[in-house]
């Protein structure tokens, strides 16, 4: 595995890689890795010829200075673990090359912005754009491999291939979890026993959630999972959304031949942990 930290060896490196005809399949990370980005990296792996992954806690999309502190940084044991996954492109630039000024362009994505993880985490989605749009350009991969545990991002972030026609296709990989069902996530490791046993209760309660859509009114609903997560004390609950996933706006009501998902976030502590369930 090649590992590259300058933004000139990326490019020059990537676009060799084109100009050969090999097509390039890319990862974007923030490192701790885990069986879910690993399963990202293996799907590029099977539908492209090379592949990169890049590793970079993007200081631009952390609204919480504490979160960006504390996020967990592993980047020699990644790299061990991407040697042996047989990644062929470490991608980690430094932040000061990556953000040599404060960068000025803003994006706006609309509605789809404006709720959830949007109106929770002012900025965030500005960041995670600005950061993937930079790391398009210096990939310039294929096609783009993003989880649908971070379904808003991955929405935002189609719309912006769209938008600015990014030359790649985008690809969606399901939500890889823990054997009791724990949506897999770096902040994870941050977890104490205590709350790790009582964080599977956020994927439950999206289940219990999608049990009652069948009866029960979406305010009835909301309240319930509420009611539900109010027993573990150590779980704030900070959204639970039902929502159209085209649009990702709030549905008034649950109508089974439209495409739903239901997304939660709540803190255990100072950890932020989000979850998405799509019913098909
Ligand atoms: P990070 O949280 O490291 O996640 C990298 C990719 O792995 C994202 O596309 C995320 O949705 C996916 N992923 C995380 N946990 C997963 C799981 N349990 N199952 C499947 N996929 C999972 O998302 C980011 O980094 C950043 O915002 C980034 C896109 C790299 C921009 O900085």
């Amino acid at each position: 595995m090649h590992v590259i930290t300058s933004l000139s060896e990326i490019k020059k490196q990537t676009a060799q890689l084109r100009s050969s005809g090999k097509t390039i399949g890319f990862v974007p990370t923030m490192g701790a890795l885990h069986a879910g980005h690993l399963q990202l990296l293996q799907t590029a792996a099977e539908q492209n010829n090379v592949t990169v992954c890049s590793i970079f806690v993007n200081p631009t999309q952390f609204n919480n200075a504490d979160d960006y502190r504390l996020y967990p940084r592993t980047l020699d044991e990644d790299a061990r673990v991407l040697e042996a996954e047989q990644c062929d492109f470490l991608f980690a630039p430094t932040a000061a090359e990556m953000y040599p000024e404060a960068t000025q362009l803003k994006f706006d994505f609309g509605p789809l912005e404006q709720v959830m993880e949007g109106k929770y985490r002012p900025g965030h989605f500005n960041g995670v754009a600005t950061v993937v749009s930079k790391l398009f350009h210096l990939v310039n991969p294929h096609r783009a491999y993003f989880g649908q545990k971070d379904l808003q991002q991955y929405t935002i972030l189609n719309q912006m291939v769209q938008d600015l026609n990014f030359d790649l296709e985008m690809v969606c990989h399901p939500i890889i979890r823990e054997a009791d069902g724990l949506a897999m996530s770096s902040r994870n490791r941050r977890l104490t026993a205590e709350q790790r046993a009582i964080a599977v209760h956020l994927y439950k309660a999206l289940n219990l959630a999608a049990e009652l859509l069948k009866t029960e009114t979406i305010p009835q609903v909301k309240e319930t999972v509420a009611g539900y997560l109010s027993q573990f004390t150590q779980i704030q609950l900070e959204y639970m959304e039902i929502v159209d996933v085209k649009t990702l706006q709030p549905l008034m009501q649950f109508n089974e031949q439209a495409c739903t998902a239901l997304c939660i976030a709540a803190h255990l502590g100072d950890i932020r942990l989000i979850d998405n369930i799509i019913l098909t």
